[in-house]
């Protein structure tokens, strides 16, 4: 499956369980969420929908996926320039593209910071400035390898769409033919301990935009919380809604096993009450996830 971007929370280990319920006959998969839109480049990989469109409130990122769909050759050169361009001081170098990225936003050097920062994360100082530093143990991927995968990942993503918008516009322009995948910032990883809030997401608006879509037949799973080994992450949704609550064992938690333990990463899905319809209900959706064991 290609990969374009490094990316703090990806769904990459997870794409593969995620995409078996998306229904075949899919105008347009659209993730709001977008991040490194794994889920949508698996399911464009796999052709199930027509199409994808991806958005993400994240405009840099947004204009970098922007170029990787319109013009990958031009920003694998880019890449290219600023990865050997680093070689004489990798560390002096990445705080200037740092400068260079933060005075215009250019998408070229958000790669490579990207590929270059800690942990694939991007954060943001309160004057909106990219403040992550450097993992100096790595150079980030070489430009063959980064050419390679902006290449498939735009092959794959072909007559894709990518925005920048609030997660809400994108749910407001769904239709009843499409499947609307949502990753929100966990809660559990967030900096708040107030549970009303998910990462600088109002948890009411988010499940008032969610009973709105209901009430239009959207089609929906999101990703909503983790959990691994005893410790769970974020509020469960309320039962009103009347999702479909799904766990998939995803595995080992890389950070578990940086600690020295290997619990078990459980990840909740929830499907909307319409997805559950057109998939034929809730024994055809488990039937689609027993292989992978959930
Ligand atoms: C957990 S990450 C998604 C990761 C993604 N699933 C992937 O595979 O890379 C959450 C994303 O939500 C975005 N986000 C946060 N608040 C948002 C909002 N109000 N509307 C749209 N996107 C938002 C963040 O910029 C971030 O990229």
């Amino acid at each position: 499956m290609p990969h374009a971007i490094p990316y703090q929370g990806s769904k990459r280990q997870l794409a593969h369980a995620i995409v078996p319920l998306v229904p075949l006959d899919t105008e347009r998969l659209m993730e709001p969420f977008a991040g490194s839109a794994a889920v949508s480049i698996a399911a464009a990989y796999l052709k199930i929908p027509k199409a994808a469109v991806i958005s993400d409130i994240n405009e840099p990122l947004m204009a970098l996926w922007g170029r990787i769909l319109a013009d990958p050759t031009s920003l694998a050169d880019d890449y290219e320039g600023l990865w050997k361009a680093q070689l004489s001081d990798p560390r002096a170098y990445f705080e200037e593209i740092r400068s260079k990225f933060n005075a215009t936003r250019e998408p070229h050097f958000l790669l490579y910071l990207l590929a270059r920062c800690v942990k694939a994360a991007v954060r943001y100082n309160r004057q909106g400035e990219f403040n992550q530093g450097a993992d100096n143990r790595r150079l980030g991927a070489k430009p063959d390898a980064m050419r390679t995968r902006l290449h498939a990942t735009a092959k794959a993503l072909a007559g894709s769409t990518a925005l920048t918008r609030d997660y809400t516009a994108a749910l407001e322009a769904a239709e009843v033919r499409d499947v609307v995948y949502m990753d929100p910032p966990y809660e559990g990883v967030s900096n708040t301990r107030d549970h009303r809030y998910m990462a600088g997401l109002s948890r009411a608006d988010f499940v008032t935009a969610l009973g709105d879509a209901i009430d239009r037949d959207i089609s929906f799973i999101i990703s909503y919380d983790g959990s691994t080994g005893t410790k769970s992450y974020g509020t469960p949704l309320t039962e009103a809604l009347d999702l479909t609550h799904l766990h998939l064992y995803a595995g080992r938690s890389s950070q578990a096993t940086l600690n020295g333990n290997t619990a078990l990463t459980v990840e909740s899905l929830y499907l909307s009450p319409a997805l559950v319809a057109r998939l034929g209900g809730v024994g055809q959706v488990t039937a689609r996830l027993a292989p992978i064991g959930a």
